[in-house]
C-alpha cells in the first residue's frame, strides 16, 4: 500500500529539477499532485509524467513571489482537487556575485522568491490544514544556508531565513498537527550545477565524503519520508541530504 494514497500534495517549481523529481516521487506514493511554475505550460512534462503514475495531476502558473497568485493557487487547488495535505516550497533561484557588487536587485530577487516565497505559500496553506487539523509543510533550504558561501550572500541569506522560518513554522503550527521541516540538499546535479566550472565541481567533490554529487531522487525520497505517516513525530528539523559534507 503506497504511504499517501489519497493525499493532495502541492509542489512548488516543478516544471523541472528536483521540484519534478519530488512531484514524481509523491505520486509513486499514491498522492495526487497540483504543480506550480511561473508558467503553467512550462510544466506539460511533469503533469504527465504523474498522470502516467495513474494520479490526478495539474498544473498552474503562479509566480510564488506574488501575495495575490499565491492565494489564488491555494483557491484553485482546494477547488479542484478538494484538500490539501503536503505543501512542498521548492522553487529557488540564484543570482550569485560577491557581496561588495551584489545590487539591490539582485538581492532582492533571490529573497522574494526563495525566502517570500515560501512564506507566502506557508502563509495560505495554514488556515485550510488547520482546519483540517494535519497537515504537512516541506521547505526545500541548503547545505550552503548553514554554513555560507562566497559569493552567494543573497542565496545564503535565503536560506538560512527558509531554516529558521520552518523552526517558527512548526513552533505555531504544531498544536493543530501541522507538522513544518526542511529538507537542505548538499551539491544535487542539476542544471544549477551543471554550468559549474570543473576546477569549482573538483573543489566542491573533495568536500563530499561520499564522493559524488545528489541526485534529484535522493532529495524526493527525504521530501516522500517527510510526506508520511512514518515521520509522524519529525518537525522543526532540518535534514541534511549532502553526502556528509556537514552535519
Ligand atoms: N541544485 C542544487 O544543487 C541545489 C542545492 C541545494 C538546494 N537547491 C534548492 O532546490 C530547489 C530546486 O532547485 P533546482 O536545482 O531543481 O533548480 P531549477 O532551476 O532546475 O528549478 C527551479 C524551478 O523553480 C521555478 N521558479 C523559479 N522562480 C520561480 C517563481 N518566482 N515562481 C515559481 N516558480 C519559480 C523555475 O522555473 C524552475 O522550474 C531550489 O530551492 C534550490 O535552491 C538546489
Amino acid at each position: 500500500m503506497p504511504n499517501l494514497q489519497g493525499k493532495v500534495a502541492l509542489v512548488t517549481g516543478a516544471a523541472r529539477g528536483i521540484g519534478a523529481e519530488i512531484a514524481r516521487r509523491l505520486a509513486e506514493e499514491g498522492a495526487n499532485v497540483a504543480i506550480c511554475d511561473l508558467n503553467a505550460d512550462w510544466c506539460a512534462e511533469t503533469v504527465e509524467a504523474l498522470v502516467k503514475l495513474g494520479v490526478k495531476a495539474k498544473a498552474y502558473g503562479v509566480n510564488v513571489a506574488d501575495s495575490a497568485q499565491v492565494d489564488q493557487c491555494v483557491k484553485s487547488v482546494l477547488a479542484d482537487f478538494g484538500s490539501l495535505d503536503i505543501m512542498v516550497n521548492n522553487a529557488g533561484i540564484t543570482k550569485d556575485g560577491l557581496l561588495m557588487r551584489m545590487s539591490d536587485d539582485d538581492w532582492d530577487a533571490v529573497l522574494n522568491v526563495n525566502l517570500k516565497g515560501t512564506f507566502l505559500f506557508t502563509r495560505a496553506v495554514a488556515r485550510p490544514m488547520m482546519k483540517q487539523r494535519a497537515g504537512v509543510i516541506i521547505n526545500i533550504a541548503s547545505v550552503v544556508g548553514i554554513m555560507g558561501n562566497a559569493g552567494q550572500a543573497n542565496y545564503t541569506a535565503s536560506k538560512g531565513g527558509v531554516i529558521a522560518l520552518t523552526k517558527t513554522t512548526a513552533k505555531e503550527l504544531g498544536s493543530r498537527n501541522i507538522r513544518c521541516n526542511a529538507v537542505a540538499p548538499g551539491f544535487i546535479q542539476s542544471k544549477m550545477t551543471d554550468v559549474l566550472p570543473e576546477d569549482v565541481r573538483k573543489a566542491y567533490m573533495d568536500t563530499i565524503p561520499l564522493k559524488r554529487f545528489g541526485t534529484a531522487r535522493d532529495i524526493a525520497n527525504a521530501v516522500a519520508w517527510l510526506s508520511g505517516d512514518d515521520a509522524s513525530y519529525v518537525t522543526g528539523q532540518i535534514i541534511s541530504v549532502n553526502g556528509g559534507m556537514i552535519g
